[in-house]
Formats: C-alpha cells, sequence, structure tokens
C-alpha cells in the first residue's frame, strides 16, 4: 500500500542522502535514524477538512508579571466545519481540534521552531507515515502534509511532538493539544456540550524569578522524569472554574511529563467516569479516585447539582505511594541499605522538589455561582465495545513481551535502548491479527541500588554502587541518599487502542499497590496504561488496517527520549 511503499523509498532517499554527507554532519542526526523528506500532499485525497498547524515560538501570561517564552501550536482552517479549532484563550497550549469519526482530515505542518520536530496523533489509528514517527522530523521551515481518515471512535487523543531525545523537551515548552474525536453514538446521548464540557489539562512546570520555564537536565530530572514544582491547569495556575448546579462533563488529559495524579474530590465523592483513552465504557463507573498518568486521558461525569450557591469543591492529588518516581532518605554519612530506605523515605525527595509526587495537594477549585433545576441525566449505557477474547488472539500461550527494564544508568523496554531498525523478533507483528501483550514490571529486583550521593560528588556514587549486599539493598555506604529507583511508568502503545485483560502485583509490591489500585481503570479501550512496580498487564491488541512501524514507549517523556521506546513492524 501508499504508506508502506513511501517507507521504502523514503528509506532508500534517506539512506542515500545519509551516506553522502560529511561524517561530521551525520554524527548530528538522530542516533541512527536517517530523516527522510516530508511528505507532501496527495492530489487523488479529498479532504473534509484541511488547515494549517505550526509549531512556533511565542510568548504568554501564565504568572503575574513578564510573560514566559514558550514553544506553541497555533492552528488556521483551511476548509471544513468551523468548530473544528477551538483556540484555548491566553494559553500556550495548542487549539483544541475537533474531528469527525470517518472525516478525511489534510494537515499541513509547518516547523516554525529552531529545531527538529514532528507531530504525532496520540490515540489516532492514522497510517505508519501519518503517525509521527521521528524519522519524519522535519527541520525548521519544513512542512509536513498529513493525510488520514479518522476510523477512531468519539475519544480524546492528544497531539504533541515525537522527535527522537527532544519530545520531552518540546513538550515541556508547550507543544501540545487535545484532539476530540466525535461519533454518532456519542450525539445519541447528548452528553453534557458547550460550556458544559470542559477540557482540563494537567501538567506541572516550573519557573525561575523572571517567569521562564526551567527545564532540568540533572540526572534525577532524566532518570525519574521532570517535575514542576507547580501543577497548571490549561495553562493556567491556581486554576478555577464557575459553574452551574447541573452536571458537567469533565475531559481530563495528563499533559506532564512526568507527574502522575491520584485524583479525587476533597469532600469524598466518588468520580464517575464515562470514558478513558479510546473513548466511552459501555456504562458508567464510579471511583472512590482515580490514577491518570502522563499521556492518559479520562471523561468525568461531575454533577453538582444541589450544590448551593457559592458552595465550592477542589479536585486534588491524593496521597499514595510505591509510584513516587523518586523515594529518597537523606541519610547523610549512612546510607546504608539505600534502596529499602529510599522505599521508606517517600516524602523525602530532593531539597529542589517543592511537590513531592505522592503528596497531597490541590488541582483545581469548582465554585458554583449560578443555581439551575435543569440537568441532563447520566446515561446507564453508554457504548458498545466490540470486545476481544483469548480465543481472538493469533498467539494465546506466547504473548508479545513488554518488559520494563529499570537500572540506575538507564530506563529501557525488552532491555534495548531506542534504535532505529533494531527490530527484534517478537517486534514483527503480522498484519491484521490481534495479539496478546504481557507488560510486566519486576518492580525492583535488582534495583533500588543504595547509590549514596548522586549529586553529592562522585565518592558517594561510587560507593552506593559499590556497596555489597543483595541488589536490591544496596549498601549505600557513601552516605548522601537512599534512592529507589523502581517507579511507575506508563506504557503507551501506538495504533489501535487496547483492552487491558488482567493485572497482578508481586507479594512484595503489594502495599504500595494497595494506595492506587481502586483508581486503576482496566474496563474501556485504553493507549496508555500505569504499570506499577512489581506488576504484570496483560493486553489484547488489534494490529488492523495499516503496515508499518508502530511505536511503544514509556510515556515518561524523559524516559522515552532516554530510549525507553520501541518499534513494532506491523507487516
Ligand atoms: Cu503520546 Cu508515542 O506518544
Ligand atoms: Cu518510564
Amino acid at each position: 500500500d501508499r504508506s508502506r511503499r513511501h517507507f521504502m523509498v523514503q528509506t532508500g532517499i534517506g539512506l542515500l542522502a545519509m551516506a553522502s554527507m560529511p561524517a561530521w554532519l551525520r554524527a548530528m542526526e538522530m542516533p541512527g535514524i536517517p530523516k527522510l523528506t516530508p511528505n507532501r500532499a496527495s492530489p487523488t485525497f479529498k479532504p473534509d477538512v484541511e488547515f494549517e498547524l505550526v509549531a512556533g515560538l511565542d510568548s504568554v501570561p501564565i504568572l503575574p508579571g513578564p510573560l514566559t517564552r514558550v514553544q506553541r501550536y497555533t492552528a488556521k482552517l483551511i476548509s471544513g466545519p468551523k468548530g473544528t479549532l477551538t483556540e484555548m484563550p491566553n494559553c500556550y497550549l495548542g487549539p483544541i481540534i475537533r474531528l469527525q469519526k470517518g472525516q478525511k482530515v489534510r494537515i499541513h505542518f509547518r516547523n516554525e521552531l529552531m529545531e527538529p520536530t514532528i507531530t504525532h496523533w496520540h490515540g489516532l489509528h492514522v497510517p505508519a507515515l501519518m503517525d509521527g514517527h521521528p524519522m519524519y522530523i522535519i527541520d525548521p521551515g519544513e512542512t509536513f502534509v498529513y493525510e488520514f481518515e479518522v476510523i477512531n471512535r468519539s475519544s480524546l487523543n492528544i497531539y504533541h511532538p515525537h522527535p527522537h531525545e527532544m519530545t520531552a523537551r518540546q513538550v515541556y515548552y508547550g507543544l501540545v493539544g487535545g484532539l476530540i474525536v466525535n461519533d454518532e453514538e456519542e450525539a445519541k446521548l447528548e452528553l453534557p456540550s458547550g460550556e458544559y464540557e470542559i477540557p482540563i489539562v494537567l501538567q506541572d512546570r516550573r519557573f525561575n524569578a523572571q517567569n521562564q520555564l526551567i527545564y532540568g537536565a540533572h540526572m534525577h530530572d532524566r532518570m525519574m522524569g521532570f517535575y514542576g514544582d507547580r501543577v497548571l491547569v490549561n495553562g493556567r495556575p491556581n486554576a478555577e472554574f464557575d459553574v452551574a448546579s447541573r452536571a458537567y462533563r469533565l475531559r481530563f488529559l495528563n499533559g506532564s511529563n512526568a507527574r502522575i495524579y491520584k485524583l479525587g474530590w476533597s469532600d469524598g465523592t466518588p468520580l464517575t467516569v464515562i470514558g478513558v483513552d479510546g473513548g466511552l465504557l459501555e456504562s458508567p463507573e464510579t471511583f472512590p479516585y482515580v490514577m491518570l498518568a502522563p499521556g492518559e486521558r479520562l471523561d468525568v461525569w461531575a454533577d453538582f447539582s444541589g450544590r448551593p450557591k457559592g458552595s465550592e469543591l477542589t479536585m486534588r492529588s491524593l496521597p499514595f505511594s510505591g509510584v513516587v518516581p523518586m523515594m529518597t532518605e537523606h541519610r547523610m554519612g549512612r546510607g546504608r541499605r539505600g534502596g529499602m530506605g529510599g522505599r521508606m523515605g517517600g516524602m523525602g525527595m530532593m531539597g529542589a522538589m517543592d511537590l513531592p509526587v505522592g503528596s497531597d495537594y490541590p488541582l483545581f477549585k469548582i465554585r458554583v455561582t449560578r443555581e439551575t433545576s435543569e440537568s441532563p441525566m447520566l446515561p446507564s449505557r453508554l457504548s458498545k465495545i466490540d470486545h476481544y477474547t483469548l480465543s481472538d488472539v493469533a498467539n494465546p500461550d506466547k504473548p508479545v513481551p513488554i518488559e520494563i527494564s529499570e537500572s540506575p544508568m538507564a530506563m529501557l523496554l525488552n532491555g534495548r535502548p531506542y534504535a532505529f531498525n533494531d527490530i527484534q523478533p517478537f517486534e514483527r507483528i503480522p498484519i491484521d491479527t490481534v495479539q496478546l501483550l504481557e507488560i510486566f514490571h519486576t518492580g525492583g529486583h535488582g534495583m533500588g541500588h543504595g547509590m549514596g550521593g548522586i549529586g553529592h560528588g562522585m565518592r558517594g556514587r561510587m560507593m552506593g554502587m559499590m556497596g555489597g549486599g543483595p541488589r536490591q539493598e544496596g549498601q549505600g555506604m557513601g552516605g548522601g541518599m537512599g534512592m529507589m529507583f523502581s517507579m511507575a511508568h506508563p506504557i503507551h502503545l501506538h495504533g489501535e487502542p487496547f483492552q487491558v485483560i488482567s493485572r497482578s502485583v508481586s507479594a512484595a509490591r503489594a502495599d504500595a499497590y494497595a494506595t492506587v489500585k481502586d483508581g486503576l481503570i482496566s474496563s474501556g479501550l485504553k493507549d496508555t496504561v500505569l504499570v506499577m512496580p512489581g506488576e504484570t498487564v496483560r493486553l489484547i491488541k488489534p494490529f488492523y488496517h495499516f503496515k508499518g512501524l508502530f511505536m511503544y514507549h514509556c510515556h515518561n517523556l524523559e524516559h522515552e527520549d532516554m530510549g525507553m521506546m520501541r518499534d513494532f513492524l506491523v507487516e
């Protein structure tokens, strides 16, 4: 088919171009990933919607005082329905793109940054050429034309950059936006819409005294992912929403680089969930709280009926452990059992971390400013999902493995860092099959070295690593702090959404797991799944429609950039 032919031709051209380049220039290319010629518009493709999307530089108001310099998506409709693009006011986030299932879409994506980039439509299943694979990065000034048909069901998706080793920084500096797909099944439900449907993009950021974004490149920022010291909602600090006393549809998107939220209402009201990454659930389900990891989305029915004017409610991130990405314990001079110390010391984050993950902090406030007695009813049936079972899969006895490998020096999948054209036999997937996949996270066996003295000099680090004892409880005799590297990873698979069919956790990790497990949603269709330390998650995923390279990776963006990313070759 077209995308495959294009891929072959382009790969050929790309490799040729690389070979004729002087060595010093080649060295500047992404490691081993050829840069292909940008795709051009096809004369035979007749779009229903056509728009221009630009990644550029801008300055926006975020905090009081000076504007903040950001990277930002902007868009302009060329043809198609008026509601296709909705700006997020005063915000660095890209406009909300609203598409209908079945629409043919052409997007002229132009790079006005000072560095290469490419855009991925996280959640949409599109041909490999249109998927924003790092090999399609375009240089400043270049345009890549995307053409695809929307085959996804109604869902909230994400568009964001995907250049290898630069995704995290570009997202952090502002390149991310929401992409909503609507379909007929959803329209029939007459869910709250317009002002009653609120996008809620959660991100954490860190600013200097001049209101400019700080992005760290310290080793711990890479290993743990980068954490801000304040949470922005839709690009704003201290977010508040004025509502009427009726039902709303809150559409959450975790656009943070690394931060995992445990969403819960301040007054203990359970969360009524109507959808996840891949769209609506079959029927609403309530949860005391919901875990939302980077890349995940959540559709919440929030009914403020009966709440008097003037009343307030806060959405918080609640305490949890085990997914604390960096559990440290300061033990200067005696970092013995550093790993264990780390496990205990969840709150003892590095001094610089003012908003520890796993602590309790507010995200945004809801204020009832208008009373009304008319409110839509929550439908008891939402959608029909075609469930696959083990009898549908091609490999019931031999799941495709996705092993999370953590070590003090690298985060990997299946023990291998990202490399272009490094497809392993188990990563070759026959087209038009349904596959069983198994993500396993041994949860720190051979990890959690007592790494005494990270950031406190070489001596501490070396001593910590050399400290004997079982690796899991390494002796951080060098002092400094005990660190435990076992953490949760949100694993994202490109292509079609999948079903989670089972989750199980090792006994050793059960305690930490208990603090999150009632907020892990396994129903519905997902494209990103939070995998806890010690956990094994089984998925069923169809590989339909398109051949080519489809990535799977950790959506902790620093991990992704570090190489915790691989390709499936669907062939
Ligand atoms: Cu949202 Cu491959 O990423
Ligand atoms: Cu990760």
